[in-house]
């Protein structure tokens, strides 16, 4: 880790039953057995206080949730998640892999729920200090694929079709406009092929940022 400056923050996105929170563990395993320091974390969630914010945003009784009030509720897990986690790994140097990041709240609830992009944007920024990743894993899926994979109950999974298809497109329009920092997988391809992808990719940010692998 010679002239590593700071670690390196990954991000996972994608709809529902895409294929995200495999092929992050995935990658988190491959980070372990090659010994480079790292941390799994999934937002919301992951400290204790995102874990119960995390619990009132899936909960099917809360039907009634307002958008503003679901939107805040994202912000303040990650403004935990954040604080309490990601800032102390990654001025530890640590690889940090997060399950959706802020790009979901856009997609979710910007594209989607129709909040206000600029807006958000500059919440975001104050609820997740400033915290961008330096690379987002995009699992592109389409509609059939996504039902066929996914066992769907809780309150953001069971939203209507054309939601979803909103935040998928939302996701696409996002990866096209900061294509530097996004990598788009096809979600049709095998479990193991995606890792393939996915490591390449990632063997190349460590080389650059200085990691040994
Ligand atoms: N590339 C793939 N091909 C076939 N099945 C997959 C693929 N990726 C994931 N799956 C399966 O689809 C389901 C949903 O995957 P998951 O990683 O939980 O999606 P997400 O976290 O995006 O909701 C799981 O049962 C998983 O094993
Ligand atoms: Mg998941």
């Amino acid at each position: 880790m010679h002239g590593v400056k700071r670690g390196i923050l990954i991000s996972f996105e994608g709809v529902e039953g895409s294929g995200k929170t495999t092929q992050a563990k995935a990658l988190v395993d491959w980070l372990a057995l090659h010994k480079i320091p790292n941390v799994f974390v999934r937002d919301p969630g992951s400290t204790e206080i995102g874990e119960k914010i995390r619990d009132i945003l899936l909960d099917r009784k809360n039907r009634g949730m307002h958008a503003k009030c679901e939107l805040l509720l994202f912000l303040a897990a990650r403004s935990q998640l954040a604080y309490e986690i990601m800032l102390p790994a990654l001025m530890d140097k640590k690889i940090v892999v997060t399950d959706r990041f802020s790009d979901s709240t856009y997609a979710y609830q910007c594209y989607a729920r129709g909040l206000p992009l600029r807006l958000v944007t500059i919440f975001n920024r104050f609820a997740a200090a400033g915290l961008k990743p330096d690379i987002t894993f995009l699992v592109d899926v389409d509609a059939a694929k996504r039902r066929e994979r996914g066992k769907f109950t809780d309150r953001m999974e069971t939203e209507a079709e054309d939601y979803h298809q909103k935040v998928q497109h939302g996701f696409l329009l996002m990866a096209r406009r900061a294509k530097k920092r996004y990598i788009v997988l096809d979600g049709k391809k095998s479990i193991d092929e995606l890792h393939r992808d996915v490591v390449h990719h990632i063997k190349e940010i460590l080389t650059r940022k200085g990691y040994k692998i």
